[in-house]
This record gives structure tokens, C-alpha cells and sequence, in this order.
């Protein structure tokens, strides 16, 4: 299964990292988590300072950070610079600011070519919000992965703490319709791509599912 690209896009919530990571692992893959890229930009225009509404300041600085991403689906981290910034990146402020950091097209173009640069030979899953359109749009399986917005905010509660799920929906919500209007690469489903809503499957189901898909069509 040499060069084999899964592009596993879809909304906050819909359940692509772990189900990635388990398709992964399944097929002994690597596996790439995108948003944690352009989570890690926030952190660090945070840390400096940077405003990140401000996008002209976002765009003259996203080539500073150096980002050094794992693909290892047992082991998934980030750093900046030297520092591991994984636990960092999923605060709620960083969650809150990194819609408007990834509308800008400088750091869209930057962490593009950087996807493209691992995703090289291929071998490996890679979930996002323009995968399957925009940064692999070759991948030969294109997952978009769906469910219902309570569903959604459901499963972001029980992995977070300190919210309410009426306020995840509401975050949520926000995320989803800036990511999927911005004018540069925005939250969309690629024309070939396949739809699977896992509203009603847990993640084992949606893993198996996803396993018949890459049997089926590759
Ligand atoms: O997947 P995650 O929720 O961690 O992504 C965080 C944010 O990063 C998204 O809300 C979106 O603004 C941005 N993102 C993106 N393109 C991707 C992956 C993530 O714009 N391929």
C-alpha cells in the first residue's frame, strides 16, 4: 500500500482526530493533525503579542515560528521552537483566536507547503479542513466526516472541562461558519469525496468504516 493519502476533512467535533489516529494505527500509517498547525501559529502570535485579528501583523510574522510537528499516531505532539506546545494549543484562548490566524493567506500558504513537504511520499492520514481539496487534492480516498451539531458539542464537552455543552455548540458553531466562509481555502467537501455522518456510531464503527472504504477504493 505504498504512496497510499487518506484526507480526512470536516467540522470541529465530527470526530477526525481520533478516528484518524485509529486508521492509522489500523494500517500502520503515519498521521498528520493539520488544525495543530495552525493551532501552534496562534499559540506563538499570542505569545508575542500579535494580535491575531490584526491580519496584517499575522501575515508579516507566520514565517517566524519554526514548527516541528510528530507524525506518529502513538505518540502526536508539537513544537515551536524548540518547545512542546501540544498541551497549549487547546486552550480555549488559543481555540477562540485560531479561526481568524488561519483565514489569512500567508499562513494558510506557509503551513500548505509545509503539509505538502510531509505528506511527501504519501503512507499516511491526514486530517484537516482542505485536505481533500486543497493540499492533497490527489489523495485517491477523501473522507468528510460529519454529525450533528449536538452530537458535536456533546463529544467536545466530554473531553473538555469546564464548559457547558450549550456553550460548545455556541463556540462551535462561531469556528464552523468562520473556517467555512473565509475566502481562502475554506471548510468544504471535495467533490470526490466520500460522506459519513457519525452521529449515530461510535469509534470503533466509524474506524471500521473508513478501513472498508481504504479496501474498497484503493
Ligand atoms: O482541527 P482543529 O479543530 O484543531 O483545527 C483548529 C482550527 O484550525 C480550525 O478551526 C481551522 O480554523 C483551522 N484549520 C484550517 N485548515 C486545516 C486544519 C485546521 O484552517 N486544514
Amino acid at each position: 500500500m505504498s504512496g497510499l493519502v487518506v484526507a480526512m476533512d470536516g467540522p470541529s467535533g465530527s470526530g477526525k482526530s481520533s478516528a484518524s489516529r485509529g486508521v492509522a494505527r489500523a494500517l500502520g500509517l503515519r498521521y498528520l493533525d493539520t488544525g495543530a498547525m495552525y493551532r501552534a501559529v496562534t499559540w506563538w502570535m499570542l505569545d508575542q503579542g500579535v494580535d491575531p485579528a490584526d491580519q496584517d501583523a499575522v501575515a508579516d510574522r507566520c514565517r517566524e515560528p519554526r514548527l516541528e510537528i510528530s507524525t506518529d499516531p502513538d505518540a502526536p505532539g508539537i513544537s515551536v521552537d524548540g518547545t512542546d506546545v501540544s498541551g497549549p494549543i487547546r486552550t480555549q484562548e488559543v481555540t477562540r483566536a485560531v479561526s481568524a490566524v488561519s483565514a489569512v493567506p500567508d499562513v494558510r500558504r506557509r503551513l500548505v507547503d509545509l503539509q505538502r513537504q510531509i505528506i511527501g511520499p504519501g503512507d499516511i492520514v491526514v486530517e484537516g479542513r482542505d485536505i481533500g481539496t486543497v493540499v492533497a487534492p490527489d489523495a485517491p480516498l477523501k473522507i468528510y466526516l460529519t454529525a450533528s451539531a449536538d452530537a458535536r458539542a456533546l463529544r467536545r464537552t466530554a473531553e473538555l472541562t469546564g464548559t457547558s455543552t450549550r456553550e460548545q455548540r455556541a463556540e462551535m458553531a462561531r469556528r464552523d461558519a468562520l473556517d467555512s466562509t473565509r475566502k481562502t481555502d475554506p471548510l468544504a467537501m471535495a467533490a470526490d469525496a466520500v460522506e459519513l455522518d457519525t452521529t449515530p456510531l461510535d469509534l470503533d464503527e466509524v474506524i471500521a468504516e473508513v478501513l472498508r472504504l481504504v479496501k474498497e477504493r484503493t
